[in-house]
């Protein structure tokens, strides 16, 4: 459906994107997992059509993206990473002025209205001025306007940056709801939790390239380990820590060693040293690595930096 071919976009000397080549498929929930500074936003206002890419193209099922061609911007919704909203008037008519801008009207742009606002639990609060709203309000208000017009693709660029959890939890059901719909979704985020939970895709994205892009399982193939272990900073578990040294990976951070045993190490055998130390199994946790330490692997870097 969205197609990235060679896509360069630069800010003075600055690359903020770096010949970025990417195939988003109808239905897809797609998801953009980068730090602050890694290019989402300028890939977001690309795709939506808000600025024109210094070298390659973007196509949306074949035509090319452009500012100057609103014919092939109409199909998508973005929902901006800061909020757009008018703060003086109420939801509804926020509602109301960016469904006229789209073309709707009448008693199909009321039923819309009404539909959306109570999708997000925003119904009671119609008639009251967005700056009265949270932000974890005007986030999900945020959304739906982008929604109105029944785009087939949606953009969303970091919708749950400081947002409550009751609002986020209404952003993504939602989400899934509209995605199980037959909607495309493309979802930026710096929270990995959040691209775990929801998308089907990942791309890794930093410093303006994507540098892996795949499903969760496909991306946690890209490590030489397959487990984590991680257990507190201790006397004892120092002295673990220093003879699991050459049986795989061994970071030390917050408090916490993470170990991630060659795939050929035996846990058996972690648990007989750590035993023969006096360190009882309560210590330890064995979970599945996450994206976090998927983006650590490919790039040096980690998703707060
Ligand atoms: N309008 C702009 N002018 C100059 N530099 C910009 C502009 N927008 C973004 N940048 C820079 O481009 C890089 C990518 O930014 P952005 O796409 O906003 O990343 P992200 O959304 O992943 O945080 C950053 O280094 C940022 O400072
Ligand atoms: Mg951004």
């Amino acid at each position: 459906m969205l197609s990235l071919r060679s896509v360069t976009k630069r800010y003075g000397a600055l690359t903020a994107l770096d010949g970025v080549s990417l195939d988003i498929a109808r239905g897809e929930f797609f998801g953009l997992l980068g730090p602050n500074g890694a290019g989402k936003s300028t890939l977001m206002s690309l795709a939506a059509g808000l600025r024109t890419p210094d070298a390659g193209a973007l196509t949306l099922d074949g035509i090319v993206i452009s500012p100057a061609d609103p014919a092939s911007r109409i199909p998508m919704g973005l929902v901006p990473q800061s909020i757009a909203l008018f703060q003086d008037l109420s939801a509804e008519q926020n509602l109301r002025v960016f469904g006229e801008l789209y073309g709707l009207h009448g008693a199909e742009l009321r039923t819309r209205i009404d539909e959306s606002l109570a999708a997000v639990g925003l119904a009671e609060r119609r008639k009251d001025p967005v700056k009265n709203f949270s932000g974890g309000m005007q986030r999900r208000l945020n959304l739906i306007t982008a929604l109105l017009h029944r785009p087939k693709l949606l953009l969303c660029d970091e919708p749950t940056v400081g947002v409550d959890p009751q609002s986020r939890n209404a952003i993504f059901d939602y989400l899934e709801k509209c995605n199980r719909e037959g909607l495309t979704i493309i979802y930026s985020t710096h929270y990995m939790e959040e691209a775990t939970r929801l998308c089907s895709r990942i791309g890794i994205i930093d410093h303006g390239k994507i540098h892996a892009l795949g499903t969760l399982d496909e991306l946690l193939t890209r490590l030489p380990f397959e487990e984590e272990i991680v257990f507190p900073v201790s006397p004892a578990s120092d002295a673990l820590a220093a003879q699991l040294r050459n049986n795989g990976e061994l970071a030390t951070l917050d408090g916490r060693h993470r170990f991630r045993p060659r795939p050929d190490f035996k846990l058996s055998a972690f648990y007989a040293q750590a035993e023969a130390l006096g360190l009882p199994p309560r210590n330890f946790t064995a979970a599945r690595p996450s994206l976090e330490a998927v983006f650590l692997h490919l790039t040096g870097r980690t998703l707060r930096e």
